[in-house]
């Protein structure tokens, strides 16, 4: 038998409530009813507050080709600078993650979903981690409940993995899942970098902000009854520094919150869905903004992402870096990561935690 690790020190330490099924009790009944989908139901009305239309604004889309070519790179840098700026939220183009390294993680991620359930739980939760197939964010009987399972694991780095909960279901699943997972991080570090130099700031003092790195890979049933009362995923921010989402089957769902109102991002087929994380704003002293945002349902189609959340190293601190605070006014405190990511793990997922418990009240 292999022994347990210790999950201590890691992003994946925490525990959550084992709630049922929702792909099972989604495909339950021929029509499903309003009292069995009742602990998804939500107090609020989701549906309020719904721009259907953005002014004519657009979210911005950052051509990562562009980015790295030095004759057109100037120009690009300016654009993900006012992304970042004005909207915690842009698409990332051109991002040369190779054709067949998308098809082969998209093939085994839908494969894997549709296997009985009694086969996914193999790769399910275990005791005190977060990794596997299950749920998270569930801390009390009576909380509303979130319309999705997830897959979550520890990709980087490579020696802090558990491979326990991996699948290994279809047979090339762990190697589709690094080699996407090595391709998102290189996205990542060209980012990250011409963020930085955006921002002005050394590139090697913030090398341990996103070397960690989780993939969550969610599965949104379709929702046939009352979809408009329920959410796959409550309003909240990031706790990461930059997170990269791949709407896998260009199902619409994601929303961000923009002027008050939830507007919807249009999957893009050949583009990734990038968000400025909650250490990004502490690092950037508030100058950068994570964004809430929050996935509706689908009456009729399934929805499938797979999120790549960037992280510092779990034993280090983070807080605004001196460069970018320069004469202003401090706003967040200078915390253990682990500490952060111990408070937002153990509750309800709901708005800006992070911001919340890192922020000086004055
Ligand atoms: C998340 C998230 C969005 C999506 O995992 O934090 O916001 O599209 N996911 O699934
Ligand atoms: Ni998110």
């Amino acid at each position: 038998m292999e022994s347990k690790q210790s999950t201590e020190g890691k992003w994946s330490h925490g525990e959550s409530i084992p709630v049922k099924n929702v792909q099972a009790l989604a495909e339950s009944a021929a029509e499903l009813t309003l009292e069995a989908i009742q602990r998804y139901i939500r107090p609020d009305s989701p549906n309020d507050m719904v721009a259907l239309a953005l002014h004519g604004e657009s979210i911005p889309i950052v051509d990562l080709g562009r980015l790295l070519d030095s004759q057109t790179s100037q120009q690009e840098a300016a654009v993900l600078k006012s992304a970042c700026e004005e909207w915690g939220f842009f698409q990332v183009k051109s991002h040369g993650i190779p054709d067949t390294v998308l098809e082969n993680l998209r093939n085994n991620v839908e494969y894997f979903f549709r296997l009985p359930l009694d086969e996914k739980n193999k790769f399910g939760q275990l005791p005190g981690d977060l990794q596997g197939y299950g749920h998270a964010f569930v801390q009390s009987e009576h909380q509303t409940l979130d319309w999705c399972d997830r897959l979550y694991l520890v990709t980087q780095p490579p020696h802090e993995r558990d491979m326990r909960p991996w699948p290994t279901t279809p047979v090339n699943f762990r190697e589709s899942i690094e080699s996407y997972s090595s391709e998102v991080m290189r996205v990542t570090r060209s980012l990250v970098q011409a963020i930085a130099k955006n921002l002005g700031v050394d590139l090697d003092k913030i090398r341990d902000t996103y070397s960690s790195q989780a993939l969550r890979m969610t599965y949104y049933p379709a929702c046939p009854v009352a979809h408009d009362k329920i959410l796959g995923f409550p309003p909240h921010s990031d706790i990461s520094l930059l997170t990269l989402v791949w709407e896998l089957n260009e199902i619409e769902g994601l929303q961000i919150k923009r002027q008050g109102a939830w507007v919807p991002i249009k999957p893009h087929s050949k583009a990734l869905v990038v968000n400025v994380g909650d250490f990004l704003e502490i690092l950037t002293n508030g100058k950068y903004q994570s964004i809430e945002h929050r996935v509706t349902v689908n009456p009729h189609k399934e929805r499938v992402s797979i999120t790549a959340f960037h992280n510092p190293k779990f034993d280090m601190s983070v807080g605004p870096l001196s460069e970018i605070v320069g004469g202003e006014l401090t706003k967040y405190k200078t915390l253990r990561v682990d500490e952060i990511a111990k408070v937002v793990f153990s509750s309800k997922l709901d708005g800006k935690k992070t911001r919340e418990y890192a922020m000086f009240s004055n």
